[in-house]
């Protein structure tokens, strides 16, 4: 339908329309052609959203770019976009991936939208299920690996190499490229590019996509400055703070359980160029800054995305966040994609909700209501 249509018998202006997802929204700033086909479900265009509650708790001006409302639920889609729709305008019938669950769930959802097969590698027994249920659901292949998230990027990247499947991991260029986009929209809300950006750092793609976008904005005139790229790591896989591979990472954020980040050099340039920083942050901190944000905020996340959360209250306790800075935090994964983490409390014990019986009296009183008409 032209999007100038109004469907009969709607509600809806005259004026509105569909965001037609980032390949059309950018195709000038994109390497897209006559002959690229748009494999899109709609992702990018994603809220901005003010956090009163942690501009309160640190005196900066913070907003949150909730990549969670992508349709698989996580800034991938974006990636994959642009991915998917280049590996079909080069032929290919197969797409292959490692990952730690999202860029599965991606890569599953856009193959099966263009009709063609996807093979993901996963970290045996280490995805949520969330995600797992995802490219399930999406008929993806799918293989579990003794190993880790790095020993699955090594084989996708060998079976690449020889083997007539199309490798849509972030070290394909495409991925980047669609990720940028989100800077882009960042910059077109605020009307300028934030002080600082803080953001989950696993392979370090979305880090360095990030910084691209911000710095193709400055170049155009679009914007008048670089944010400071904060990235932040879980403490046990946290390779580009401490400066070298980790070999057993271990973190409950399984999103970025990764031990030797793929675009490793292209996060250094980005922390260089940027005035940037790396940081750790301990699990119980990542689970924290996840129940702030969902009881304080309105905003529910995977533990992988609460890291920006956590990384800024840390950054700002240090004193190193000055008041009145604006802050965009990118939060990467939608929360029920791992709902299991805000089910369990501090000390380890369930959350398990009252049972009550069907008696208004009984229920009233242990909520504490006093009655205010008969
Ligand atoms: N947040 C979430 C929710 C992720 O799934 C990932 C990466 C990251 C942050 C880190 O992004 O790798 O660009 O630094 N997930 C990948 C995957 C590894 O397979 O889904 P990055």
């Amino acid at each position: 339908m032209p999007e100038d249509v109004v469907p009969a018998g709607t509600n809806q202006s005259p004026m509105s329309r569909q965001w037609r997802g980032l390949l059309r929204e950018y195709a000038d700033r994109l390497n897209i052609t006559e002959a690229t086909p748009i494999v899109t479900l709609g992702e990018g265009g994603t809220p901005l959203i003010a956090a009163p509650a942690l501009s309160a708790r640190t005196g900066a001006n913070v907003f949150v770019k909730y990549e969670g409302m992508n349709p698989t639920g996580s800034f991938k889609d974006r990636g994959m976009t642009m991915a998917i729709s280049k590996a079909v305008e080069h032929g290919a019938k197969a797409v292959i991936c490692a990952s730690t669950g999202n860029t599965s769930a991606s890569a599953a959802a856009y193959a099966a939208h263009a009709g063609i097969t996807s093979v993901v590698l996963i970290p045996a027994g280490k995805i949520s299920m969330g995600k797992l249920s995802q490219a399930v659901a999406h008929n993806a292949e799918i293989l579990q690996v003794e190993g880790n998230f790095d020993d699955c990027l090594e084989i996708a990247r060998e079976l690449a190499a020889y083997y007539p499947v199309h490798l849509v991991n972030s070290v394909n260029p495409d991925r980047i490229a669609g990720q940028k986009t989100a800077a882009f929209e960042v910059i077109e809300v605020l009307g300028d590019a934030p002080d600082f950006h803080f953001i989950p750092v696993g392979n370090a793609g979305n880090y360095t996509a990030y910084y691209r976008g911000y710095s193709e904005d400055l170049a155009r005139g679009a914007s008048t400055k670089l944010p400071r790229m904060f990235g932040f790591q879980a403490e046990g896989s946290a390779p580009l703070v401490r400066g070298e591979v980790v070999k057993n990472p271990e973190t409950i954020a399984s999103a970025i359980r990764i031990g030797n980040p793929a675009s490793w050099n292209f996060a250094i340039e980005a922390h260089a160029g940027s005035n940037g920083y790396f940081g750790a942050i301990s699990d119980a901190n990542i689970l924290e800054a996840q129940r702030i944000l969902s009881a304080e905020v309105g905003i529910f996340v995977e533990p992988a995305s609460a890291i920006s959360v956590a990384g800024l209250l840390e950054r700002s306790a240090a004193g190193e966040v000055p008041k009145g800075s604006k802050v965009v935090l990118t939060v990467t994964g939608h929360g029920l994609k791992d709902p299991q983490w805000a089910l369990r409390r501090a000390d380890g014990t369930d959350v398990s909700p009252r049972l009550v019986p069907i008696d208004i009296t009984e229920i009233a009183g242990i909520l504490g209501l006093q009655k205010v008409a008969e």
